[in-house]
Parts: structure tokens; C-alpha cells; sequence
């Protein structure tokens, strides 16, 4: 095992340090790779693959076969960062047992170190259950998106006092159940920092603020590959639709133009042009 890896203790021991946990998604091998040349700590292979890879609305039709694919892909690209395979809808919902294989199959077929898996006080037995099968969780409350007909759109939760109540007590029945990390998604700061204060295991962020433990975004958003809706949450670190769109355009511009491809990108022969050596007599 690579020595520098970062592993789920690793994690576990960053609740008493102060450097802070950086966590991003990753689809493909391609961006793998050069998420594992930096120093990042988790790479999550997200459902949110569902709404920025496959073009679906939601993540809810997302399926563990698809999840499964791309996780194997990612691990490919992965030498050092924690590999965290997310559960899709209703792949951990029904039953124990089916959280499980489910949990199971990611670690066996896709080569993650841990599954993710959305819902607190109501799946906690389901994560109890998979940290005894040796497979670490990584828990994940506040604005679940499987969860989104149920509030109705993509809504910051917990901005009452009773429904931050109820995140809180996800966060402890969560940590109760073994997990080793919870991502607290869409809630208001001041909950964000009174459960990062509570809890003995890390909390890692997506638009709850900057107490948490750690934070994570969605790659695509990031980069700016996103071209949906941009959320208040998200920091666009760089433009890359825009500058993929330009170069594309470019290309279709040059090869209507002649000048790709130019003598630099084309292939000669040493002996000279085919016709001049039939000529000569050569070639023969
Ligand atoms: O699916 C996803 O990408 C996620 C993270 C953004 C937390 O769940």
C-alpha cells in the first residue's frame, strides 16, 4: 500500500488537527488523474453524476451499475486520495441486507475505500450495518438531492429551530452508527458550526459555511464545466466550458480554412513523395 495514501483514519484524525479536509467529485479516469496529482484528500465518485455527466434532471434515476462503472474508472486514475463510491436512490433505502451487497459491490467490483450514503436518524441502522461489514461510511444530511420531491426543489434546510433540531440529532444517531465523516449539505452556517462542534468525528461542507471540518464541490461546478444553474454556494475556480467551446470552434474554423492540419501535424515519408520514387524506379 502506497505509504502516503490518505486512509479513513487519516481522516478520522483531522477532527483534532487544523488542517482542513479537501474533498471533490470525480467521474472519469481523466480527471482522476489529475485530481490525484494535487493534494487532495477524498475524491467522491457522486450521483450527482447522474445531473452533470449522464444529463438526467435529477440524481434519482442514477443506477449502481452506472455508479459502479464510473467508480471503477476513477479508481484507475487514483494513487493516493480516499476513493468514496456514493450509494444511489434506493440502492440502500429498502432493507439491511440490500445496503449491504449494495455497499459491498462498491468495494469489491469498484474499488472504493468507503461509500457515502444520504439520511441521517432514518438510515442509520443501514449505515450501522455496513460499518459492521468492515466498510467505512461517509454520512450525508441537511439538503439530501434524493430526497428533493420531498422538500419540494433544492431548498436550504435547518433555517427553523425545530427542523435544526432534527439535523442535529441526524448528525448523532449518524456518528452512533460508526460513520466517519458527514458531509452537511445546503443549511445555515451557525447549524454547520454548532454540529462541527458537537460531533468527534469531521463534517465536510457544500454550501453550510466555513466551520466545517473539511469541504467538498462538485468538480464540474468548480471548473465551470457546469453550464446549468450555479449555486450561491459555488466558487468557479476556473472557466472551462467557455474555453472548450473556443477551442472547438477554432478547430472548426482551421480545418475550414486549411491551416490544420499544417506540415507540423502531418506524417512524411523518408523517401520523398510516392510518385517521385516510381519515377526513379524504387518502390518496386
Ligand atoms: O453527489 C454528489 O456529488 C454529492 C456531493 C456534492 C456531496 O453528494
Amino acid at each position: 500500500m502506497n505509504p502516503n495514501r490518505i486512509t479513513v483514519p487519516g481522516i478520522l484524525a483531522r477532527k483534532s488537527s487544523d488542517k482542513k479536509i479537501t474533498a471533490l467529485t470525480a467521474y472519469d479516469y481523466c480527471f482522476s488523474r489529475i485530481l490525484d496529482d494535487t493534494e487532495i484528500d477524498i475524491v467522491l465518485v457522486g450521483d450527482s453524476l447522474g445531473m452533470v455527466v449522464l444529463g438526467y434532471e435529477n440524481t434519482l434515476p442514477v443506477t449502481m451499475e452506472e455508479m459502479l462503472a464510473h467508480t471503477r474508472a476513477v479508481k484507475r486514475g487514483i494513487q493516493h486520495a480516499l476513493l468514496v463510491g456514493d450509494m444511489p436512490f434506493m440502492s440502500y433505502q429498502v432493507s439491511i441486507e440490500q445496503a449491504v451487497t449494495n455497499a459491498g459491490r462498491f468495494v469489491q467490483e469498484g474499488g472504493a475505500e468507503a461509500v457515502k450514503l444520504e439520511g441521517g436518524v432514518r438510515v442509520a441502522d443501514k449505515a450501522a450495518a455496513i460499518v459492521r461489514a468492515g466498510i467505512p461510511v461517509m454520512g450525508h444530511i441537511g439538503l439530501t438531492p434524493q430526497s428533493v420531491h420531498q422538500f419540494g426543489g433544492y431548498r436550504v434546510q435547518g433555517k427553523s429551530f425545530i427542523d435544526a433540531r432534527h439535523i442535529k440529532q441526524d448528525a448523532k444517531e449518524l456518528q452512533k452508527a460508526g460513520v466517519f465523516s458527514i458531509v452537511l449539505e445546503g443549511i445555515p452556517l451557525e447549524l454547520a458550526a454548532e454540529i462541527t462542534q458537537e460531533l468527534k468525528i469531521p463534517t465536510i461542507g457544500i454550501g453550510a459555511g466555513p466551520q466545517c471540518d473539511g469541504q467538498i464541490l462538485v468538480l464540474h461546478d468548480l471548473l465551470g464545466l457546469n453550464q446549468d444553474f450555479v449555486p450561491k454556494f459555488v466558487k468557479q475556480y476556473a472557466q472551462f466550458a467557455e474555453q472548450a467551446r473556443s477551442a472547438v470552434q477554432k478547430y472548426v474554423e482551421e480545418v475550414r480554412s486549411g491551416q490544420f492540419p499544417s506540415h507540423e501535424h502531418t506524417y512524411h515519408m523518408q523517401s520523398g513523395p510516392l510518385k517521385k520514387v516510381e519515377e526513379q524506379g524504387g518502390g518496386k
